[in-house]
This record gives C-alpha cells, structure tokens and sequence, in this order.
C-alpha cells in the first residue's frame, strides 16, 4: 500500500504487515485534539508571517476546525493506514480544503510536532492529575478533622509503638500527596517548552516566528537547539516519575487498607461498594479495590524504567523508537487516573473502629516513652530515664499488668522522682493530647492543621466545614 505522504521515492507500497506493526495510530489517537490545536498555531503563524498568504491561513484554520468537528460527530475516522494521527489529520484538511491542506507542513515536521503534541498532552494531563490530587487531599482534610480525637494505634515495624490520633495519620498522608501536587507542578513546568519550529532536526529556512507559537500554545518558552528538540523525551520521563510517585504513595496507602481491613485487625472498613466477594466463600468481603491499586502501581512505576531503557542507547536526533514512548506513558498514564478518581470516595466512606482502636493503641505498653519522657522532665537524663522504663516494663510484663496498674509504691523503687502525677502523664488520652509541638499528633493540631488544609482548598472552591 502506497502511503502518499511520503511514498514519492518508493517504488513498493509499505508490506501490510509492516503497515499494521509500524502505525501508531491505535494509541496516538489521544492526541487528536492537542495536534489540532498545534496546526491551527501553526497555520496562523505562517500567515502572520507571509509564508502562506492570510486568505490561505483562514481557509488552513477553518478546515483544521471542520475536520475536528467531524472527527468529535464520528464522521471521521482514523485509518491506520496513514500511520499516525498527524498524518491522518493531514489527509483529512487535504480532503477538506484540497491542496493547500499540503501546505501546513512547511517549517516543521513530523518529529518536532509529535514532541510538540506530546509536551501539550502530558500539560493538559498534569492538570488533570492535579486537581485529582486535590479532591483526595480534601477528602484527606476532612477525614482527619473528624477524627482529630480518634485514638489510633501507631506503628513501626508494623509493631504497635506508640498511639497517635487517626487524623494524624491521615494528615500523612495528605502530606504525601501534597509533594505529589507539589512535583506535577514543576513536572508541568518543566515541559512547557515548544519543540515545534525545530522541523525534522536542524531546524528551517523559512522565516517562522516560534515565539508567537508558543505563545499562542501557552508554552512558556521555545527550545533552544533543533537537534535536541526532537530526541528529547525528558520530560516523559519526568512525567513518568512524577506518576510513579503517585502510585508509590497510593500505594502504600492501599496497604495500609488492606492491613487494617484485615480479619484479625479490622480497624478500619471500608465501604462495600470498594470490596468483593468470593465466587467460592459466601462470608468473603474483600477488599480489592485497594489491593488493584497496589496492583496498578507495577505498571506505572516500570513504565519510568521502560522510558530509561527505550531512551538510554538513542543516538542523536529522532529515532523511531521513539514513538513506543506514547504506549508507555499513555497506559501508565490511564492507571494513574484511574486510581485517583477512586481515592476521594474511598476515604471519605471508609469507617473506622473506634472501640477497637482505643484497645489496640493501649495494649503492648506502648506509654512506655511517655513514662520516659515523664521522668526526663523531671531531670533525669533520657538515656537514664530509657533504662529505668525498661526495667519497670519489665516488671509489669512479669507481673502480666499494665503501667498504669502499677501502685505508685513499686514505681518509686524504680524512681523517686514518679510522684502522683505520673498517672496522668502515662494516660493515653491526655499523653496524646500533651503532644502539640509543631507537626505533632495532639488532636488540637490535626484540627488545625486539618482547617489550614480545607482553607487554603477554598479558592477551589472545596466546600468548609
Ligand atoms: N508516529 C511517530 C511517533 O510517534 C511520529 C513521528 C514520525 N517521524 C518519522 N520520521 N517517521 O514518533
């Protein structure tokens, strides 16, 4: 089959099955409306700049906007056998406004309009993304409000070690996301750049203006050098890291879910519409909607070691390798949001165990630093106070008590300096309530950083609470 793009010099039509293995039109398709933005730019400039004449340009414009119209109605197809998606929006201007649909291709090409289309995308999608991130972290930020009192137990090592308040442990991980949101926004930043102008790569005689384009693309500035503009896909890459991020942190959130959803734990549920069944175990409610998340995860973060190894033995300029960059990035990138339209929901009706929770957080003398920290603000040297604590636990562990349940006698034998007061200080509530240095679990700072979180959420418009 005869391509007549770029078929002048073969004598052959391209073999079908090379037709089928070479398109990219099966993925590139997504790309559809950012190139159509790209060439009406592009047709505009060329105008401005009397490369084509200001008739011609309007007459580019309106069939660019005519074959997008076809193409959002389903009177528009796109066929593999114009490869890519640029070359099918090429053959339908060309249908729609005959030959001078063949102009739009002076002063670029393919390789620096497919960089051009891509950098348009990931923008777009880093927007998306963002404001993803934002429902979760607001979903984040009134969960933790709510439950600025919840007394949760704490873990390291997965072993219980000190009880914090559960908003405090969600405000973690609202923390996390917020590097993430953080980090797209430079992600975006970054890639802002407009490649097109840098033609196939070493750039063009006519007299473009690129500024103007990108200005008219929002792009804040124009690549500097032709050559790299059309082999760099750094900021794929870039992109990709950024999402792997994502998905490490959702994540790691999706396992804490399934730990606390455990049969045995059962501190947190979540609601039935995030878990399934078993097809064989009637009593089964499983809670897979975070462990595919968890799942999903894999994909995203081996795409960012796929774009290395696809980019890493590249000669210098454009290779045709570099169209598996869009396979990888756009399923990855699919993953991603997919997982992140579910997370607000999932959190805002997960239910915690109260009850339990309070019972797990007291068991394991996990107040055993706070009778240290007791003993140090009365003078005695941490290190001191650490190994008094020690014995006294365990005295309590052979005694099969509590430190609360100590008599302040046999305290005294360990330290005088326990008085009274000590009772107060190893009391779970009122310890976690002491806690308010900046960045501590006390329910007066999750409450408050909770609301600084929802306020500064407000100008998009988050409803307060
Ligand atoms: N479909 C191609 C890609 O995604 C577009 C660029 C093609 N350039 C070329 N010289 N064959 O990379």
């Amino acid at each position: 089959m005869k391509n007549s793009t770029w078929s002048g010099r073969f004598k052959k039509g391209l073999d079908e099955d090379v037709l089928e293995f070479s398109e990219s039109v099966s993925v590139d398709h997504l790309l559809f409306d950012c190139d159509i933005k790209v060439c009406i730019a592009h047709a505009e400039m060329l105008g401005e700049c009397k490369i084509i004449t200001k008739r011609e340009s309007i007459t580019l414009i309106k069939g660019l906007k005519a074959v997008q119209k076809k193409y959002d109605s389903g009177k528009l197809s796109l066929s593999i056998k114009y490869e890519d998606v640029h070359m099918n929006i090429e053959q339908a201007l060309t249908k729609e406004v005959g030959d001078l649909g063949k102009k739009i291709h002076m002063g670029r090409s393919r390789n620096d309009l497919v960089a051009t289309d891509f950098r348009l995308y990931l923008r777009e999608s880093s927007t998306l993304i963002i404001d993803k991130l934002r429902d979760i972290r607001y979903a984040l930020a009134v969960a933790s409000y709510n439950n600025s009192e919840t007394i949760f137990p704490g873990y390291t090592h997965l072993q219980l070690a000190q009880p914090v308040t559960f908003g405090h442990h969600l405000l973690a991980w609202h923390d996390m996301l917020a590097r993430d949101e953080q980090r797209m926004e430079q992600t975006k930043d970054r890639l802002n750049i407009l490649p097109l102008g840098s033609a196939a790569l070493s750039g063009t005689p006519y007299n473009i203006n690129r500024k103007t384009v990108a200005k008219k693309l929002g792009f804040k500035s124009v690549s500097t050098n032709s050559m790299d503009s059309v082999s760099d896909r750094d900021f794929v890459c870039d992109f990709a890291y950024t999402c792997s991020m994502v998905m490490m942190h959702l994540s790691r959130m999706s396992e804490e879910l399934v730990f606390w959803m455990n049969t045995h734990i059962k501190l947190v549920d979540i609601d039935e519409a995030f878990c399934t069944g078993s097809s064989i175990m009637p009593q089964k409610k499983n809670p897979d909607v975070p462990e595919l998340i968890r799942g999903k995860s894999a994909a995203v973060i081996g795409s960012l070691s796929s774009l290395f190894v696809l980019l890493k033995g590249l000669p210098l300029t454009y290779n045709r390798d570099l169209q598996e960059d869009k396979t990888i990035m756009l399923e990855a990138l699919e993953s991603v949001t997919s997982c992140l339209n579910l997370m607000p929901r999932l959190i805002s009706t997960m239910k915690v165990n109260k009850d339990r929770a309070l019972a797990f957080s007291k068991q394991d003398f996990s107040n055993a630093t706070d009778l240290a920290d007791y003993l140090s603000m009365k003078g005695v040297p941490f290190r001191t106070s650490h190994e008094i604590v020690g014995n006294i636990v365990k005295y309590a562990e052979s005694k099969k008590i509590s430190l609360n349940e100590i008599p302040l006698g046999i305290f005294k034998k360990f330290s005088s300096s326990i008085t009274k007061d000590v009772y107060d200080a190893i009391d779970i509530e009122k310890s976690i309530h002491s806690k308010k240095a900046l960045g501590s679990t006390s329910p007066s700072n999750v409450k408050k950083q909770a609301k600084k979180i929802l306020v500064s959420l407000k100008p998009y418009g988050y409803v307060q609470i």
